[in-house]
């Protein structure tokens, strides 16, 4: 199933479009943006299909259905009780980011990220004003844990946000029950209220714990975003999902969302988010599968050549954190060693100054694809 895929060099795809301007070629394999060059499920696609013989593209409502479809499906998956009254569309994750910050915290206060961590976290933060601290995560041989004696350190009265990334994008770090309980107490301890980013859960090759599954009290002090669009590859289609327990945050929370008039999103993207999560199981094992296998190609092959790049096998996610600090190489010379070797990845920078000598590998291609690559 995922032997080939449709080209895309043609079509205006983000990390095509931008290859010239960010290699300096277009002479590169784009694996950087976290979106996956294979085709999106043909199940979802006769979907939209159909919903096209419809000939009329007027104003529409999200359907309580599709709102249904993934608390079914978190439900099933992840043990995670969805309310539908709880719940708001997004466009996508980063605009609820950006809302919930807006709406929880004032200019000049802080908010805590966990790095290396998803560099629009920092971004999010800086555009509106807000403080970033940082609460690096602890590597050990590949591994990453949190920090908990710095987080509590790092704590101030100005500290009104932890921005969690579970799993984490970029070491890939699927966190467990006992981590996530232990950073939730301290969270509560300091009222820090937290922003679980969960829209990597499906593509976890490890159980993972919803944070606001952890216990009621723990879901009233968090807000949980969530998505299709990473794991069934329909980030274009721009529809997203946040759960927000606690009634008073939610109802500080519907006056901003008010104010966006956001709108209900796409109709072609409901009918994607329905049929994915009611029809998606068998396809995303699929798709793990696969993942898995590219992977442990990968791995033999850096085995093999000797190479002094080194990566852990992700927890979740189809991004593979290189470990090139042995290659020695600055920051300027690590991009272009990758340039040379034809690929255009993600320098790890770019996730925070511990990202230095660390490159991000996007995965999520065909076999045929994945043949271009010699790391
Ligand atoms: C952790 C994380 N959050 C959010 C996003 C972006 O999601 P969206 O396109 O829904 O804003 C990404 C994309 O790579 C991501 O890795």
């Amino acid at each position: 199933m995922f032997e080939e895929s449709v080209e895309r060099s043609q079509s205006n795809s983000e990390k095509y479009q931008k290859r010239e301007k960010l290699f300096g070629t277009s002479d590169v394999l784009p694996l950087w943006v976290a979106d996956m060059d294979l085709d999106t499920a043909d199940f979802i696609v006769s979907a939209i299909k159909k919903r096209l013989e419809h000939p009329i593209f007027g104003y529409e409502q999200m359907p309580n259905s599709a709102f249904q479809a993934q608390i079914n499906w978190m439900k099933k998956h992840h043990n995670l009780e969805l309310r539908r009254e709880h719940m708001f569309f997004s466009p996508s994750v980063l605009t609820s980011l950006n809302l919930l910050i807006q709406t929880f915290s004032n200019e000049d206060d802080e908010i805590i990220i966990q790095t290396p961590v998803y560099g629009a976290f920092a971004t999010s933060i800086l555009a509106n004003n807000r403080k970033v601290i940082e609460n690096p995560l602890i590597e050990q041989e590949g591994d990453y844990h949190f920090d908990f004696e710095d987080l509590e350190k790092k704590i101030s009265p100005k500290t009104k946000l932890l921005i969690l990334c579970s799993p984490h994008n970029p070491v890939g770090r699927v966190w467990t029950k006992e981590e996530l309980l232990k950073l939730a107490s301290i969270c509560l301890e300091h009222r820090v209220m937290v922003i679980a980013d969960e829209i990597h859960c499906d593509l976890s090759f490890k159980k993972h714990t919803p944070f606001a599954s952890l216990s009621k009290e723990i879901a009233e002090n968090s807000i949980t975003l969530l998505s299709p669009a990473k794991t069934f590859n329909i980030s274009g289609l721009a529809i997203s999902t946040m759960s927000i327990d606690n009634q008073e945050l939610r109802e500080k929370f519907n006056k901003t969302y008010k104010a966006t008039y956001l709108g209900e999103g796409n109709l072609f993207a409901h009918v994607a988010f329905e049929t994915a999560y009611t029809h998606g199981e068998a396809w995303l094992n699929a798709l793990k599968k696969h993942l898995l296998e590219n992977i442990s190609v990968l791995k033999q092959q850096l085995k093999e050549n000797n190479s002094k790049i080194k990566f852990k096998s992700p927890d979740a996610t189809f991004l593979l954190w290189l470990d090139c600090r042995e290659l020695n190489l600055d920051d300027e010379a690590l991009h272009q060693y990758f340039i040379s070797k034809k690929l255009g990845l993600s320098q790890g920078i770019l996730f925070g100054t511990q990202g230095r000598g660390y490159m991000r590998l996007n995965i999520a291609i065909s076999k045929k694809l994945l043949n271009f690559i010699k790391l």
